[in-house]
């Protein structure tokens, strides 16, 4: 998506070569504009699939989702991340490894809002290793939902979750894919 690069270019900030910082636009400030487009651009994708709920994960992906579920005229979900709770019955919870933070955290969907044979689109901010990918697939597939396929806003390339996810037969759209982060700049896959 061409106006995702261009904004990723002129206000991506390259933390190292593996942490881009995008604060402006999608990790603290929002571009709701761009937001719009990167929804319509994944409803899109996904017209004609059947899908009937977009699923995220709290913060960060709630405002490509949201722009997303409105496009395609569903409601959204947004997994709830917390801090090892007392297991409770009326949700799903998994276990979710972050990497990039080393942290360990539970993602938990209430039952009501998940039932059996919905199609489910996942969305998020980035894209690393697919931890929180592989997580809410999971709650997707424990409620007997499926998988329609995982929309990503920003994929670092370079790192391995796309190829685990395709590897594990789930379909993923990436809007920016990006194969180098230097300080020198940023470049993107070639299409
Ligand atoms: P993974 O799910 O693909 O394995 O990724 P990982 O656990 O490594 O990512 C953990 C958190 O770090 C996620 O945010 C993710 O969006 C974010 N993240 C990963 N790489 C980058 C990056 O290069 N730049 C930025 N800005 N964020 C990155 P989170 O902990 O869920 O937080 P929130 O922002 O949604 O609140
Ligand atoms: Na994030
Ligand atoms: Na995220």
């Amino acid at each position: 998506m061409k106006a995702l690069q261009d904004k990723i270019r002129e206000e991506g900030i390259v933390l190292s070569d593996t942490v881009l910082k995008v604060d402006s636009f999608l990790n603290h400030q929002v571009d709701a504009q761009l937001m719009w487009e990167i929804g319509q651009c994944f409803a899109a994708a996904y017209e004609g699939e059947g899908i009937t709920k977009v699923l995220t994960l709290e913060s960060s992906g709630i405002a490509p989702a949201v722009m997303t579920a409105l496009a395609l005229q569903v409601p959204l979900v947004f997994a709830r991340k917390q801090k090892s709770l007392t297991l409770r019955d009326d949700l799903y919870v998994e276990e979710v490894y972050s990497f990039t933070k080393q942290v360990k955290s539970e993602v938990a969907i209430s039952r009501k809002f998940l039932s059996s044979g919905e199609r489910v689109l996942i969305i998020d901010d980035f894209l690393a290793y697919g931890e929180a990918a592989f997580g809410m697939a999971r709650i997707i597939e424990t409620a007997g939902a499926s998988v329609a396929g995982i929309g990503i806003v920003i994929e670092k390339s370079f790192q391995n979750g796309a190829d685990r996810l395709k590897e594990a037969g789930y379909r993923v759209d990436s809007l920016a894919r990006i194969s180098v982060l230097s300080p020198d700049g940023i470049q993107f896959v070639e299409e």
